[in-house]
């Protein structure tokens, strides 16, 4: 296992500052939904650690779903052809559904996931990203609650991984030169 205090380089955002941001977009949340028949839809894997203190930030309660989704074919992520690892449990007809991220990159994962639960016939489909890249993007997409842009740099932390590493970080960060090496 990686050591995660010495292979973190920076700290781009604390944990204290992403959970005043959570306690801040759920305030905005809570209200927007209030009387609605909310679904919380999590992206695996990254997008657990946000889930878990967004919904513990809500004043409301929502039903939570997962998806797990894989890029297909040659692997990268650019190709922006998505396939369902595991879909969704419930039917979403009807639902305000709110997708929840971790970070848009590129745009691509979120822009797929969106059109696809947007042909399912819900009532709304909107999106809650911890972090947006906006230099990276290559689609746009409309993100109604974001809670930090963040330079194009690759970093790590609070359910972002390098290689399946570093989730468990309290922060997010950029990673030192000789994880990589
Ligand atoms: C990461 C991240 C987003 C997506 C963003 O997931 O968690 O889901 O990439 O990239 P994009 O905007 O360029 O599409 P990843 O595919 O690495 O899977 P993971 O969540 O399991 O780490
Ligand atoms: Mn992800
Ligand atoms: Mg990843």
């Amino acid at each position: 296992a990686a050591d995660m205090g010495k292979d973190l380089e920076k700290v781009l955002i604390t944990e204290e500052q992403i959970h005043a941001k959570l306690e801040e977009l759920a305030g905005e949340i809570a209200t927007e939904y209030a009387g609605k028949d909310l679904l919380l839809v999590g992206v695996l894997k990254g997008a657990v650690m946000v889930m878990a203190d967004l919904m513990r930030a809500l004043p409301i309660s929502a039903p939570v779903d997962w998806m797990a989704v894989s890029s297909y074919g040659s692997g990268t992520k650019s190709s922006g052809v998505v396939r369902i690892l595991k879909d969704l449990d419930v039917d979403i007809t009807g639902k305000h559904v709110l997708i929840v991220e971790d970070i848009v990159d590129s745009g691509l994962t979120l822009s797929w996931i969106r059109a696809n639960l947007a042909s399912r016939s819900p009532a709304s489909v909107e999106i809650c990203t911890l972090l947006r890249k906006p230099d990276a993007a290559k689609v746009e997409v409309d993100v109604k609650w974001v809670g930090f842009d963040i330079p194009n740099e690759f970093v790590v932390g609070y359910g972002l991984d390098y290689a399946e590493q570093y989730r468990g970080l309290r922060q997010v960060g950029t990673l030192a030169p000789h994880v990589y090496s």
